[in-house]
Protein backbone atom coordinates (compact mmCIF):
# COMPACT_ATOMS: atom_id res chain seq x y z
CA UNK A 1 0.00 0.00 0.00
CA UNK A 2 1.18 3.53 -0.95
CA UNK A 3 0.02 6.39 1.06
CA UNK A 4 0.00 10.65 0.80
CA UNK A 5 -1.28 13.86 1.99
CA UNK A 6 -1.94 16.02 -0.66
CA UNK A 7 -2.87 19.85 -0.11
CA UNK A 8 -4.66 22.00 -3.02
CA UNK A 9 -5.55 25.61 -2.44
CA UNK A 10 -8.58 27.66 -2.66
CA UNK A 11 -8.76 29.80 -6.22
CA UNK A 12 -10.26 32.64 -7.25
CA UNK A 13 -11.55 32.06 -11.42
CA UNK A 14 -12.29 35.13 -13.93
CA UNK A 15 -10.01 37.86 -12.41
CA UNK A 16 -13.27 40.34 -14.04
CA UNK A 17 -11.84 40.14 -17.66
CA UNK A 18 -11.05 36.47 -18.06
CA UNK A 19 -14.57 34.66 -17.95
CA UNK A 20 -13.59 30.90 -18.03
CA UNK A 21 -9.95 31.64 -19.14
CA UNK A 22 -8.06 33.44 -15.88
CA UNK A 23 -7.75 31.90 -12.01
CA UNK A 24 -5.25 32.70 -9.41
CA UNK A 25 -3.95 30.10 -6.71
CA UNK A 26 -4.58 31.61 -3.22
CA UNK A 27 -1.92 30.83 0.20
CA UNK A 28 -2.73 28.52 2.62
CA UNK A 29 -6.55 28.57 2.78
CA UNK A 30 -7.21 24.65 0.80
CA UNK A 31 -8.39 21.14 0.98
CA UNK A 32 -6.41 18.08 2.44
CA UNK A 33 -6.68 14.85 1.52
CA UNK A 34 -5.18 11.60 2.52
CA UNK A 35 -4.63 9.63 0.01
CA UNK A 36 -3.72 5.75 -0.34
CA UNK A 37 -3.79 2.78 -3.39
CA UNK A 38 -3.73 -1.03 -3.20
CA UNK A 39 -4.09 -4.06 -4.85
CA UNK A 40 -7.92 -4.35 -6.10
CA UNK A 41 -10.59 -1.88 -7.91
CA UNK A 42 -13.07 0.23 -6.56
CA UNK A 43 -12.98 3.89 -4.38
CA UNK A 44 -13.93 5.25 -1.42
CA UNK A 45 -14.43 8.38 0.42
CA UNK A 46 -14.42 9.29 3.91
CA UNK A 47 -15.43 12.67 4.80
CA UNK A 48 -13.75 13.73 8.05
CA UNK A 49 -13.83 17.56 7.48
CA UNK A 50 -16.87 18.30 9.50
CA UNK A 51 -18.18 20.30 6.07
CA UNK A 52 -21.51 18.23 5.25
CA UNK A 53 -21.31 16.68 1.50
CA UNK A 54 -23.22 14.02 -0.23
CA UNK A 55 -22.72 10.94 0.84
CA UNK A 56 -22.99 9.25 -2.53
CA UNK A 57 -19.70 9.57 -3.41
CA UNK A 58 -21.23 9.42 -7.39
CA UNK A 59 -21.93 13.01 -6.58
CA UNK A 60 -18.47 13.83 -5.01
CA UNK A 61 -15.91 15.64 -7.45
CA UNK A 62 -13.18 12.97 -6.72
CA UNK A 63 -14.62 9.78 -8.48
CA UNK A 64 -14.80 11.33 -12.03
CA UNK A 65 -11.64 12.51 -11.25
CA UNK A 66 -10.11 9.35 -9.74
CA UNK A 67 -12.08 7.97 -12.78
CA UNK A 68 -10.52 10.18 -15.31
CA UNK A 69 -7.00 9.28 -14.21
CA UNK A 70 -7.37 5.43 -14.61
CA UNK A 71 -9.04 5.99 -17.96
CA UNK A 72 -5.88 8.17 -19.05
CA UNK A 73 -2.90 5.51 -17.67
CA UNK A 74 -4.54 2.00 -17.76
CA UNK A 75 -4.27 1.23 -14.03
CA UNK A 76 -6.65 0.07 -11.96
CA UNK A 77 -6.23 -0.15 -8.08
CA UNK A 78 -8.19 0.28 -4.91
CA UNK A 79 -8.17 4.11 -4.11
CA UNK A 80 -9.10 5.23 -0.43
CA UNK A 81 -9.42 8.92 0.21
CA UNK A 82 -10.15 10.41 3.71
CA UNK A 83 -11.10 14.44 3.47
CA UNK A 84 -9.18 15.92 5.73
CA UNK A 85 -9.59 19.62 5.79
CA UNK A 86 -11.80 21.33 2.93
CA UNK A 87 -12.86 24.66 1.93
CA UNK A 88 -16.79 25.35 2.90
CA UNK A 89 -18.78 24.34 -0.28
CA UNK A 90 -20.06 27.87 -1.98
CA UNK A 91 -17.37 29.91 -0.56
CA UNK A 92 -16.51 31.25 -4.12
CA UNK A 93 -12.91 30.15 -4.06
CA UNK A 94 -12.67 27.18 -5.97
CA UNK A 95 -14.38 24.77 -3.29
CA UNK A 96 -14.82 21.53 -5.68
CA UNK A 97 -11.77 22.83 -7.59
CA UNK A 98 -9.82 22.67 -4.33
CA UNK A 99 -10.52 19.04 -3.70
CA UNK A 100 -10.66 17.78 -7.70
CA UNK A 101 -7.09 19.25 -7.51
CA UNK A 102 -5.67 17.52 -4.60
CA UNK A 103 -7.38 14.07 -5.87
CA UNK A 104 -5.49 14.74 -9.31
CA UNK A 105 -2.41 15.51 -8.42
CA UNK A 106 -2.27 13.02 -5.31
CA UNK A 107 -3.32 10.16 -7.48
CA UNK A 108 -0.53 10.64 -9.87
CA UNK A 109 1.64 11.51 -7.11
CA UNK A 110 0.94 7.44 -6.03
CA UNK A 111 2.00 6.30 -9.63
CA UNK A 112 4.79 7.81 -9.95
CA UNK A 113 3.46 10.68 -11.57
CA UNK A 114 2.67 9.17 -15.18
CA UNK A 115 0.58 12.53 -16.22
CA UNK A 116 1.98 15.99 -17.15
CA UNK A 117 0.56 18.85 -14.89
CA UNK A 118 -1.66 19.74 -18.44
CA UNK A 119 -3.12 16.26 -17.95
CA UNK A 120 -3.64 16.46 -14.12
CA UNK A 121 -5.16 19.86 -15.05
CA UNK A 122 -7.75 17.64 -17.06
CA UNK A 123 -8.56 15.09 -14.70
CA UNK A 124 -9.23 17.89 -11.87
CA UNK A 125 -12.06 19.31 -14.51
CA UNK A 126 -13.88 16.33 -14.16
CA UNK A 127 -14.68 17.10 -10.85
CA UNK A 128 -15.56 21.03 -12.07
CA UNK A 129 -17.88 19.45 -14.64
CA UNK A 130 -19.73 17.83 -12.08
CA UNK A 131 -20.05 20.43 -9.78
CA UNK A 132 -20.86 22.96 -12.17
CA UNK A 133 -21.91 21.28 -15.56
CA UNK A 134 -18.97 22.34 -17.34
CA UNK A 135 -15.48 21.59 -18.14
CA UNK A 136 -13.54 25.01 -17.18
CA UNK A 137 -10.29 24.94 -15.75
CA UNK A 138 -10.20 28.46 -14.38
CA UNK A 139 -10.29 26.81 -10.86
CA UNK A 140 -8.83 23.74 -11.84
CA UNK A 141 -5.70 24.89 -13.59
CA UNK A 142 -4.15 27.32 -10.39
CA UNK A 143 -5.34 24.81 -7.92
CA UNK A 144 -2.82 22.86 -9.62
CA UNK A 145 -0.28 24.47 -10.85
CA UNK A 146 -0.40 27.88 -8.48
CA UNK A 147 -0.33 31.53 -9.12
CA UNK A 148 -1.92 33.15 -12.05
CA UNK A 149 -2.79 30.77 -15.02
CA UNK A 150 -4.39 31.87 -18.26
CA UNK A 151 -6.09 29.25 -20.27
CA UNK A 152 -4.86 29.97 -23.81
CA UNK A 153 -7.37 27.46 -25.61
CA UNK A 154 -9.37 24.10 -24.21
CA UNK A 155 -9.51 22.15 -27.50
CA UNK A 156 -6.46 21.11 -26.41
CA UNK A 157 -5.48 22.57 -23.00
CA UNK A 158 -3.23 24.87 -23.09
CA UNK A 159 -2.56 26.95 -20.02
CA UNK A 160 0.26 29.79 -19.25
CA UNK A 161 1.58 30.60 -16.00
CA UNK A 162 1.67 34.05 -15.69
CA UNK A 163 3.93 36.16 -13.37
CA UNK A 164 2.90 37.34 -10.49
CA UNK A 165 4.69 40.94 -9.92
CA UNK A 166 4.79 41.08 -6.18
CA UNK A 167 3.28 40.25 -3.35
CA UNK A 168 -0.88 40.42 -3.93
CA UNK A 169 -3.36 39.92 -1.36
CA UNK A 170 -7.17 39.46 -2.14
CA UNK A 171 -10.11 40.01 0.20
CA UNK A 172 -12.77 37.79 -0.38
CA UNK A 173 -16.30 37.90 1.10
CA UNK A 174 -18.75 34.99 0.91
CA UNK A 175 -22.41 35.94 1.50
CA UNK A 176 -24.62 33.65 2.73
CA UNK A 177 -26.18 33.99 -0.32
CA UNK A 178 -27.50 30.66 -2.07
CA UNK A 179 -26.10 30.92 -6.05
CA UNK A 180 -25.34 27.51 -7.42
CA UNK A 181 -22.51 27.72 -10.36
CA UNK A 182 -25.17 25.82 -12.68
CA UNK A 183 -27.52 28.92 -11.67
CA UNK A 184 -25.00 31.49 -12.58
CA UNK A 185 -24.31 29.78 -15.74
CA UNK A 186 -27.90 29.46 -16.96
CA UNK A 187 -28.59 33.35 -17.13
CA UNK A 188 -26.08 34.03 -19.45
CA UNK A 189 -26.94 34.66 -22.58
CA UNK A 190 -25.42 32.11 -25.19
CA UNK A 191 -24.17 35.18 -27.80
CA UNK A 192 -22.16 37.66 -27.09
CA UNK A 193 -22.23 41.60 -27.91
CA UNK A 194 -19.42 42.62 -30.40
CA UNK A 195 -19.18 45.64 -28.17
CA UNK A 196 -18.77 43.92 -25.08
CA UNK A 197 -16.80 41.37 -26.58
CA UNK A 198 -13.99 44.21 -28.21
CA UNK A 199 -13.92 45.36 -24.52
CA UNK A 200 -13.27 42.15 -22.98
CA UNK A 201 -10.57 41.48 -25.35
CA UNK A 202 -8.70 44.56 -24.94
CA UNK A 203 -9.08 43.86 -20.75
CA UNK A 204 -7.49 40.69 -20.85
CA UNK A 205 -4.90 41.88 -23.44
CA UNK A 206 -4.05 44.20 -20.45
CA UNK A 207 -4.17 42.16 -17.87
CA UNK A 208 -1.57 39.88 -19.12
CA UNK A 209 0.23 43.03 -20.01
CA UNK A 210 0.40 44.37 -16.69
CA UNK A 211 1.31 41.26 -14.65
CA UNK A 212 4.46 40.68 -17.21
CA UNK A 213 5.69 43.86 -16.97
CA UNK A 214 4.56 44.82 -13.48
CA UNK A 215 2.32 47.70 -14.05
CA UNK A 216 0.12 47.03 -11.09
CA UNK A 217 -2.41 50.05 -12.54
CA UNK A 218 -2.99 48.50 -16.01
CA UNK A 219 -3.13 45.03 -14.09
CA UNK A 220 -6.23 47.00 -11.66
CA UNK A 221 -8.21 49.00 -14.35
CA UNK A 222 -8.43 45.51 -17.13
CA UNK A 223 -9.70 43.15 -14.44
CA UNK A 224 -13.08 44.56 -15.44
CA UNK A 225 -15.74 42.52 -16.91
CA UNK A 226 -18.19 43.47 -19.87
CA UNK A 227 -19.83 39.72 -20.24
CA UNK A 228 -20.90 38.01 -17.14
CA UNK A 229 -21.17 40.50 -14.29
CA UNK A 230 -23.80 42.88 -16.21
CA UNK A 231 -26.03 39.40 -15.76
CA UNK A 232 -24.40 37.99 -12.51
CA UNK A 233 -24.40 41.22 -10.24
CA UNK A 234 -27.77 41.38 -9.76
CA UNK A 235 -27.55 38.26 -7.22
CA UNK A 236 -24.79 40.67 -5.39
CA UNK A 237 -27.56 43.96 -3.28
CA UNK A 238 -25.48 47.19 -4.08
CA UNK A 239 -22.74 45.76 -6.02
CA UNK A 240 -21.82 48.79 -7.99
CA UNK A 241 -21.90 51.48 -4.80
CA UNK A 242 -19.87 48.83 -3.19
CA UNK A 243 -17.55 48.16 -5.87
CA UNK A 244 -16.78 52.36 -5.64
CA UNK A 245 -16.01 52.19 -1.95
CA UNK A 246 -13.66 49.36 -2.41
CA UNK A 247 -11.79 51.00 -5.05
CA UNK A 248 -11.60 54.48 -3.23
CA UNK A 249 -10.29 52.72 -0.35
CA UNK A 250 -7.15 51.60 -2.26
CA UNK A 251 -7.80 48.03 -3.88
CA UNK A 252 -6.62 47.49 -7.52
CA UNK A 253 -9.78 45.98 -8.52
CA UNK A 254 -12.88 44.39 -7.19
CA UNK A 255 -15.27 41.49 -9.03
CA UNK A 256 -17.36 38.66 -8.55
CA UNK A 257 -15.28 35.84 -7.45
CA UNK A 258 -15.89 33.44 -9.91
CA UNK A 259 -19.79 32.89 -10.81
CA UNK A 260 -20.15 34.45 -7.00
CA UNK A 261 -22.11 35.32 -5.13
CA UNK A 262 -18.39 35.65 -3.43
CA UNK A 263 -17.00 39.19 -4.12
CA UNK A 264 -13.03 39.67 -3.82
CA UNK A 265 -10.62 42.67 -4.08
CA UNK A 266 -7.33 42.38 -5.21
CA UNK A 267 -4.74 44.83 -3.73
CA UNK A 268 -0.80 45.58 -3.92
CA UNK A 269 -0.69 45.78 -0.16
CA UNK A 270 -1.95 43.55 2.77
CA UNK A 271 -3.22 46.96 4.76
CA UNK A 272 -5.39 47.54 1.29
CA UNK A 273 -6.77 44.33 0.88
CA UNK A 274 -8.03 44.41 4.87
CA UNK A 275 -9.55 47.84 4.10
CA UNK A 276 -11.63 45.95 1.44
CA UNK A 277 -12.58 43.52 3.69
CA UNK A 278 -14.14 45.78 6.42
CA UNK A 279 -16.10 47.59 3.91
CA UNK A 280 -17.25 44.18 2.22
CA UNK A 281 -18.27 43.19 5.72
CA UNK A 282 -20.27 46.51 6.72
CA UNK A 283 -22.08 46.46 3.41
CA UNK A 284 -23.30 43.18 4.06
CA UNK A 285 -23.81 43.54 7.70
CA UNK A 286 -26.23 46.44 6.51
CA UNK A 287 -28.04 44.74 4.15
CA UNK A 288 -28.57 41.89 7.15
CA UNK A 289 -26.82 39.40 5.07
CA UNK A 290 -24.53 36.93 7.05
CA UNK A 291 -20.85 36.24 5.57
CA UNK A 292 -17.58 35.05 6.30
CA UNK A 293 -14.69 36.91 4.92
CA UNK A 294 -10.72 36.49 4.50
CA UNK A 295 -7.98 38.24 3.48
CA UNK A 296 -5.54 36.21 1.66
CA UNK A 297 -2.25 36.59 0.08
CA UNK A 298 -1.93 35.34 -3.90
CA UNK A 299 0.41 32.38 -4.13
CA UNK A 300 2.43 31.28 -6.56
CA UNK A 301 2.30 27.50 -5.25
CA UNK A 302 0.00 24.92 -5.92
CA UNK A 303 -0.79 21.21 -5.16
CA UNK A 304 1.50 19.66 -3.11
CA UNK A 305 2.55 16.58 -0.84
CA UNK A 306 2.48 17.79 2.64
CA UNK A 307 3.00 15.82 6.09
CA UNK A 308 -0.16 16.00 7.89
N1 LIG B 1 -15.59 30.59 -14.89
C1 LIG B 1 -16.61 29.99 -14.06
C2 LIG B 1 -17.85 30.83 -14.13
C3 LIG B 1 -16.09 29.91 -12.67
O1 LIG B 1 -17.73 32.06 -14.07
O2 LIG B 1 -18.95 30.28 -14.26
C4 LIG B 1 -16.93 29.20 -11.70
O3 LIG B 1 -16.37 29.39 -10.41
Amino acid sequence: MKKVNVFAPASIANLGCGFDIMGLALDEVGDVLEMSVRDGDGLTIVNRSGVPLPEDPEQNVITPVIRKFMELTGNRAQVDVVIREKIFPGSGIGSSSASSAAAAFGINELFGAPLSEEEVVLCAMEGENLASGGYHADNAAPAVMGGIVLIRGYEPLDLIKLPVPGDFYCAVLHPHLVVSTKEARSILPPKVDMHAAVAQWGNVGGLVAGLYSGNIGLVGRSMRDAIAEPYRKGFIPGFDELREKVLQSGSLAMNIAGSGPSVFALADRREKARKAGEIFEQHFAARGIDYHSYVVKVSNRGARLIAY
